[in-house]
């Protein structure tokens, strides 16, 4: 479309670009106050089409819009044109969803445009003086190929928008009803509402910009545009997070990482602050305990140290949202808005952060994570006394509590739940760790069939579990648990028996012929429109099932999966005939093709359901479904890693039985080198949540967010840049084995 210079731009006072960036709002009643950064901003633009993501930072705030616009071939009942912003503090945002006027979907399409002045898409707000906290956020131009309307606007908490877009699109009254549409005598149109503390507001503007002459139109709710460009600033004015600048975020050695790799080195930094790292842009941009725990594992060898560090940031905000009660590391936690509604629908009126104790995996992660730094890393060495004597103070329940108190009571929950199956002749189902009674969900792959129902959990069981309790072992030798001496002893047994005994639980063989009729069956069932592969099957199909105790009575959760890649990334196992048998199982998963194994050129798939014989499983682990036949970027990591690390250990010195065995030893390497081919080819997909795929000819990829998503649920859209996708910062291909 024809677009008009924007350099008049240049004359108004609203949009008086500085050099830095930050830009000044005209406040209503005083002069602009504007306060310059020191630094330039931090900007980004992702395209994923058909979204369009852009992040800004600055050093008054850090947030992220994405554009939405349908494309030729978007499915127009899931795709429409919607612009969003997120922002990390309070877990904040905006959504606004636009309807061509002319009523067909599909015929408006929405962009950004560059501001003339800087050519940038993006700049900063920031206003003084308006209210004790700063009015911050992001000021852009919003391009309209046509004239449209803003049907729906959230003003609010990401996590109000995500019940939006993620479930039944059910608007809440209490917010919908307090969010106020007006324009003033310039034409600009304001959409504002109070949050439910009465002191924090989000406000979205509109002005037309130099190409048209008519004025945003409110309607009821609503405001109508005629075709062309408009500058939106979107703000509010709550307490921000101090966030790592990519040279905080890294290690002196590896700074050189920021030129090298300055999309991830960006990313990186935007979801990283000095008390916490965040999960996901822009869906999880708050405190998650497994991600942040899994992404500093396999980040530490790049992550600053030290006080005020990256690493330190994930350890102390663990530790300081653990139930103080039974020692659970959160999971998630409710912030910003809407921690103040939920407690509302408790008729409670608090402010006051909540935490999500659901998961039975994250406490596990976390000693690994205290060991590795605490006593693996000299500056971790130096900091532990000053860290764990540090006061909790984030969250209200765990004041007069030290981080020392928080990790005991972790470890002795871990101590106290794993001790049954350790116990003379203890290793049996019931002593398995189990999902709460009242959860569907309970580790990562916690979505409603995410583990096929099932409710003892493999990754736990196989290899959190014993990791947890080798290094609590570990830290118990060096005095961190000055209370319970005896664990040097007792944590090191428990985890010998949890290394050797829970393998076979779950262990499952599929006589080559029967596998080949699985096989064969499972395509044409599904609809799966590649290649069976099923003659590559010569003998028996040996993997462990997701879970066991799985819906209708099913005792194993029949799915071959990639979850292999905790045992190898966690543990240095020693039964050596086990040991030599997973070895080659796992890798002959990541070699074989889909649907035999998991392998395709888009990546390792998480799942296969082909051998569950089982239409329940075809239908529930799909190409759409998130925990289905997709790709996660983390789990590649974990799995390259992993695999890097068994090699590792035939460096001469410890030198497991497979080491000498070639028939295992090369087929191992084989796999690590297929995986980091796949891996070389699919670039520009790493840093991303999650993806998929589709057949035709060959595997396409495609986001999870575009295709149709299963029966009874609704599409589940990707994050663009997800912390623990962001890992291959650090896990690089090790050349020694290729
Ligand atoms: C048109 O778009 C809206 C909003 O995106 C959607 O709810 C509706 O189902 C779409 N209509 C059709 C016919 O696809
Ligand atoms: C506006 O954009 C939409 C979506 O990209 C496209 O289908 C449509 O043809 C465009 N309209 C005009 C007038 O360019
Ligand atoms: C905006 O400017 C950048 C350079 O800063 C350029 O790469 C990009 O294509 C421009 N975008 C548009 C929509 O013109
Ligand atoms: C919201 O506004 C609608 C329409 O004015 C009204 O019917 C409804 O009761 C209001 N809801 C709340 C929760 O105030
Ligand atoms: C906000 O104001 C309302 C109405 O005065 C009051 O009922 C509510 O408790 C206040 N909320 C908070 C968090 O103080
Ligand atoms: C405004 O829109 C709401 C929801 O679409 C509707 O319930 C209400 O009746 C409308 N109010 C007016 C005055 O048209
Ligand atoms: C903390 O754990 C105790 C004991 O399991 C439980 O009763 C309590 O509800 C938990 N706290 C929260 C905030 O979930
Ligand atoms: C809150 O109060 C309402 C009205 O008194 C009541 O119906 C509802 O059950 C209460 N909710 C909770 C969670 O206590
Ligand atoms: C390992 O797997 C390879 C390839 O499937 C097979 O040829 C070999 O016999 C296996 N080795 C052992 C010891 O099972
Ligand atoms: C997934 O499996 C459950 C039973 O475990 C079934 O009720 C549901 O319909 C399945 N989902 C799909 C999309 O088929
Ligand atoms: C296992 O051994 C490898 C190779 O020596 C090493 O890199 C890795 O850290 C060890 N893992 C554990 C959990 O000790
Ligand atoms: C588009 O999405 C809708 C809703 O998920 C789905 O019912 C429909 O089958 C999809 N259409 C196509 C062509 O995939």
């Amino acid at each position: 479309m024809l677009f008009k210079s924007l350099s008049w731009l240049y004359l108004w006072p609203v949009f008086a670009s500085q050099s830095t960036g930050t830009t000044a709002l005209q406040s209503r009643d005083g002069e602009p106050s504007v306060l310059n950064c020191a630094d330039p901003a931090s900007t980004l633009h992702l395209s994923d089409p058909p979204y369009e993501n852009f992040f800004y930072s600055d050093c008054h705030s850090a947030g992220q819009v994405v554009v939405t616009s349908p494309a030729p071939d978007s499915n127009l009942t899931i795709i429409g044109p919607r612009l969003l912003v997120a922002w990390p503090a309070g877990n904040s945002g905006i959504v606004s969803f636009f309807e061509p006027e002319n009523g067909l979907n599909g015929t408006l399409g929405i962009s950004l445009a560059n501001f003339s002045s800087v050519q940038q898409p993006l700049q900063g707000i920031y206003e003084e003086g308006r209210s004790p906290n700063p009015y911050v956020g992001i000021s852009g131009l919003l391009q309209l190929n046509g004239s449209a309307l803003l049907s729906v606007a959230i003003l609010g908490s990401i996590r109000n928008i995500r019940d939006f877009t993620e479930g039944p699109s059910i608007l809440e009254p209490l917010i919908q009803n307090a969010t106020a549409f007006s324009v003033d005598d310039s034409g600009v149109a304001l959409i504002q509402r109070t949050w439910f503390d009465n002191e924090t507001e989000t406000r979205l503007s509109f002005a037309a910009a130099g190409d048209v002459d008519s004025r945003p139109e409110i309607g009821n709710q609503t405001v109508r545009f005629a075709a062309g460009t408009y500058v939106f600033n979107a703000s509010f004015n709550y307490p921000q997070l101090e966030q790592l600048s990519s040279q905080e975020v890294l290690n002196p050695v590896a700074r050189d990482l920021i030129s090298q790799n300055p999309d991830e080195t960006a990313s990186l930094s935007f979801l990283s602050y000095k008390d916490k790292l965040l999960a996901g842009a822009w869906r999880f941009l708050t405190y998650f305990g497994r991600d942040s725990m899994i992404s500093a594992l396999l980040l530490q060898p790049i992550l600053s140290e030290g006080e005020g560090s990256a690493i330190e940031a994930v350890i102390e905000a663990v530790l300081e949202r653990i139930n103080r009660t039974d020692g659970t590391v959160a999971h998630e936690e409710t912030i910003g808005d809407h921690a103040t509604y939920l407690s509302i629908q408790n008729n409670e009126t608090s402010t006051a952060p909540q935490y999500d104790y659901k998961m039975v995996d994250t406490e596990y992660f976390l000693p690994v994570l205290m060991k590795n730094y605490f006593l693996d890393a000299e500056t971790g060495r130096q900091r532990s006394e000053a860290f764990f004597s540090t006061q909790a103070s984030i969250n209200p329940d765990n004041e007069g509590l030290a981080y020392a108190d928080l990790a005991l009571v972790t470890a002795e929950r871990i101590m106290n739940t794993s001790a049954p199956f350790a116990s003379d002749r203890g290793q049996v189902k019931g002593n398995l760790i189990r999902l709460k009674e009242d959860q569907v969900v309970g580790e990562w792959r916690d979505s409603t069939y995410g583990i096929g129902g099932g409710r003892i959990p493999y990754d736990v069981n196989v290899a959190l579990v014993p990791a947890a309790l080798r290094a609590i072992q570990a830290l118990s030798a060096v005095g961190l648990f000055p209370t319970h001496p005896e664990w040097e002893k007792t944590a090191g047994s428990f985890a010998q028996t949890w290394e050797d005994n829970t393998l076979q639980f779950f262990k499952v063989t599929v006589p080559a012929d029967e596998a080949r009729d699985l096989v064969d069956a499972y395509v044409s069932e599904s609809g799966f429109s590649g290649p069976s592969e099923s003659d590559g099957i010569v003998s028996d199909v040996v993997y462990h099932g997701l879970a066991l105790d799985g819906n209708y009575n099913r005792s194993i959760v029949k799915v071959m999966n990639s979850d292999d890649c905790f045992r190898l990334f966690f543990l240095n196992t020693t039964d050596q005939t086990q040991l030599s048998h997973f070895l080659n199982q796992t890798a002959a998963h990541v070699l074989q093709p889909f649907p035999v194994g998991l392998s395709t050129s888009v990546g390792i798939l998480v799942a296969n359901p082909a051998y569950g014989g089982d239409p329940v499983y075809t239908a529930n682990f799909t190409n759409n479904s998130y925990h289905g036949t997709v790709v996660w970027g983390w789990q590649l990591a974990m799995l390259a890693k992993g695999l890097e690390r068994q090699l590792g250990r035939c460096d001469g010195e410890s030198n497991p039985g497979f080491c000498a065995d070639p028939s295992i030893y090369d087929h191992v390497r084989e796999a690590y080198n297929h995986l980091w081919d796949i891996l070389e080819a699919n670039r520009a997909a790493l840093g991303s949540e999650v993806w998929s795929w589709v057949y035709d000819g060959g595997y396409k990829l495609t986001p999870l967010g575009a295709l149709p998503p299963p029966p009874g649920s609704n599409p589940t859209e990707s994050n663009i840049r997800q912390l623990w996708s962001l890992t291959f910062l650090a896990v690089t291909r090790n050349e020694a084995f290729r």
